[in-house]
């Protein structure tokens, strides 16, 4: 791992090279707008689809955080001075992850178990992060990420009580689980790169989505499920 001093606040921070800023700002952005996308597209929705008091309860608090999450990271970005204009999302390559179109609480589940993991292991990937004040939303925000896996686990092991509920939960993982590599981006980035160069994060791409596909497969085991077949990543 890259050693670089620690960037205290946002004022040093305008004193880094541009290359290092532009880092910062890239995946400020990024988590940012996958925080917003998540709760508007499968969190809020998924408070619907919650089939009693309790689960919907549970569900409300996990979209409240996911806001949260998106509010901490967007004023980090406002803090460094990221435009409104820059936080739109790029139109010309949406974040395939959330294009899944969720329709049932089985799909939301799932969504939580194995796209939350996905979450967790970049948020893990920050937690020793030369931008401090990035290193310290992550800290806050790992043990609600945690919480969201969590809660996908045991409901979904609620779910594969009966065989129908089985059957259901396998078919979202099916459907779901085949875009999750894809999250965590191409084999030999130049991005990634920049970003260990500068210790903002610690690990490649092609590291952290292996770790991801081995974590996924305890947490379906655990069911009893099985991930589908993927083609291989780039
Ligand atoms: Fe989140
Ligand atoms: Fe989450």
């Amino acid at each position: 791992m890259s050693k670089y001093p620690e960037v205290k606040t946002a004022d040093d921070f305008h004193h880094q090279p541009v290359e290092y800023q532009e880092a910062v700002r890239k995946i400020i952005r990024s988590h940012a707008l996958n925080e917003l996308y998540g709760a508007q597209v499968f969190d809020e929705p998924a408070i619907a689809l919650a089939p009693t008091p309790y689960a919907k309860w549970l569900t409300c608090r996990v979209a409240m955080e996911e806001y949260h999450h998106h509010v901490r990271f967007k004023e980090l970005a406002d803090q460094i001075g990221v435009s409104a204009d820059e936080m739109q999302p790029d139109k010309k390559r949406p974040l395939n992850i959330f294009e899944f179109p969720l329709q049932t609480w089985e799909e939301f589940c799932a969504i939580k178990m194995l796209g939350d993991l996905a979450e967790i292991l970049q948020v893990e990937d920050l937690l020793h992060c030369s931008y401090l004040p990035l290193r310290n939303v992550a800290r806050i925000t790992m043990p609600e990420e945690r919480f969201h896996a969590q809660f996908g686990l045991d409901f979904c092991g609620d779910l594969c009580e009966t065989r129908e509920g089985k059957a259901r939960v396998q078919d979202a993982v099916n459907r779901f689980y085949p875009g999750a590599p894809r999250f965590f981006g191409s084999s030999g980035s130049k991005n990634n790169a920049i970003f260990r160069k500068y210790a903002i994060k610690m690990r490649k791409n092609e590291e952290m989505r292996d770790d991801y596909m081995a974590r996924a497969k305890d947490a379906v085991d655990k069911l009893g499920l099985r991930l589908p077949e993927v083609p291989l990543a780039a």
